[in-house]
């Protein structure tokens, strides 16, 4: 197969923007009428998010041959979606018929079949690996059983799902609510996993945003949320990870991190074995420090626990001020831990060029952030961090 050919192709059609993404949909509602109750009812800032991911993992075909578990795990993750094997000739046939639109003279009948092999390729995987999981449920249902407003901008929910759910701390899962059908968003749990199947989800109100402000402020107790399959592998540890770990989150990308702790601290009480941790936590104003009186506590009675708020928007704060990835480059110095780092890309980006500027390798960081789509997809580095580190956390799992 031509990839340089495929790729090349694929930049052509991205170049084209919206248009494209419109012609996508387009002939695809068109043709196939029965799949448009499976998208939102309004795609305006998702538009792109399908047909984008669409492009760019089929142009990567190649990745396949090494590591073809990203796309079993997107495949099994359409099941929620209500997406079955009869739908993968349809979605197929929009995508080669907006390339051949586009690319005009230069889509030639090799560049259609190259086309053709590799959206089959990963069509095949994504379908087998959704077949074996049919008799795990296609999205679980799970009832609000506590709303908390924690902060200025964010919403705590506690969620029990309706059938055992299994994931692991610093795993995330696509969730939809009631009040806005078809729009799922990632949230990650705040918590190890509990022997009462309970969850914690920190959400920060995003101006302007779809889901994330009725979720924490009108989704109420007894509401019945629905979430995806858990994902991510970024930010997980093994059970037989005994490292010391920097952790630098931004807003609510302190979830995973406070899952992340409670598991070492499960560890620490039953073995005595602990990982130091040095967390650092920035926010814009000291209002926006939204779990500061449990962390200060839980540092104070853990020896292996450093605790810091940073704050970036005002100088006025009586601690730490500044970006947080500033911060933390100023006032660690690296002794070996593993960096993970979780927040907006922005912060992600900044986060991470510090710690490298700072001396830590790109093997020692690991990242996940919040504005990007499914997590661990290998073909979008949206964070624009250094490449090798890209490629180092973001393999195909
Ligand atoms: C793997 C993963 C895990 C996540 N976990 C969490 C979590 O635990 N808690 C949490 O609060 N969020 C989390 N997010 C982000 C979450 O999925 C949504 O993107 C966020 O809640 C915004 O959704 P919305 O529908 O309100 O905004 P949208 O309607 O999707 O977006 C509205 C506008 O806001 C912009 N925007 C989107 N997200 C942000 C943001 N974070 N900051 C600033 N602008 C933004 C968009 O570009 C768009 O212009 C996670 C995202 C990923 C990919
Ligand atoms: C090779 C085939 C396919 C690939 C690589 C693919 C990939 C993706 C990706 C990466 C996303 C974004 C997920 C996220 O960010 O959470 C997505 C979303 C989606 N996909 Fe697919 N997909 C494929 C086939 C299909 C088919 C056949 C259908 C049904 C016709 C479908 C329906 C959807 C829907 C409904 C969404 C959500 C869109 C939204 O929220 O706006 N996909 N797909």
């Amino acid at each position: 197969m031509d990839i340089p050919t495929l790729r090349d192709s694929w930049l052509s059609i991205e170049k084209v923007g919206d248009e494209a993404v419109l012609y996508f949909y387009s002939h695809l509602f068109m043709e196939h009428p029965e799949v448009r109750d499976m998208f939102p009812l309004s795609m305006t800032t998702q538009r792109g998010r399908f047909f984008a991911a669409l492009g760019r993992i089929v142009s990567n075909v190649d990745c396949l041959a090494t590591d073809a578990a990203f796309v079993q795990q997107l495949g099994r993750d359409h099941r929620k979606f209500r997406v079955v094997a009869d739908h993968y000739p349809a979605a197929g046939a929009s995508l080669l018929a907006t390339m051949e639109y586009f690319l005009g003279a230069a889509w030639t009948d090799n560049l259609a079949a190259t086309w053709a092999e590799a959206y089959r390729a990963v069509a095949r995987i994504m379908v087998t690996a959704a077949e074996e999981e049919a008799s795990a449920p296609a999205w679980w249902e799970a009832e609000v059983v506590a709303t908390e407003r924690r902060s200025i901008d964010v919403g705590v929910l506690r969620i029990r799902p309706n059938q055992p759910y299994s994931y692991n701390a610093g795993q995330s899962m696509a969730v939809q609510i009631p009040q806005r059908p078809r729009l799922w968003r990632y949230y990650t749990p705040a918590n190890a996993p509990r022997p009462d199947g309970t969850l914690d989800l920190h959400v920060q109100i995003v101006a302007g945003g779809q889901v994330s402000a009725t979720l924490a402020r009108t989704v109420a107790v007894g509401d019945t949320l629905r979430l995806g399959a858990p994902i991510g592998t970024a930010l997980t540890l093994s059970a037989d990870f005994r490292g010391d770990l920097l952790m630098v989150a931004g807003g609510t990308g302190l979830a995973p991190m406070t899952a992340l702790i409670e598991q070492l601290d499960e560890r620490w009480r039953s073995t005595g074995e602990a990982s130091n941790v040095y967390l650092f936590h920035g926010v814009r104003t000291q209002r926006n420090i939204y779990d500061h009186t449990f962390l200060s506590e839980l540092a104070g009675n853990r020896p292996w626990l450093r605790y810091t708020p940073v704050v970036s928007d005002d100088p006025a704060y009586p601690g730490e001020c500044g970006p947080v990835g500033t911060v933390v480059a100023k006032t660690h110095r690296w002794q070996g831990e593993t960096a993970l780092i979780c927040g907006s890309t922005a912060m992600v980006e900044h986060a991470a060029g510090e710690l490298r500027r700072a001396g830590l390798p790109a093997s020692a960081i690991r990242f996940e952030n919040f504005d990007g789509g499914h997590p661990d997809n290998p073909t979008s580095n949206t964070s624009g961090a250094p490449t090798e580190m890209a490629h180092q956390v973001t393999t195909w799992h």
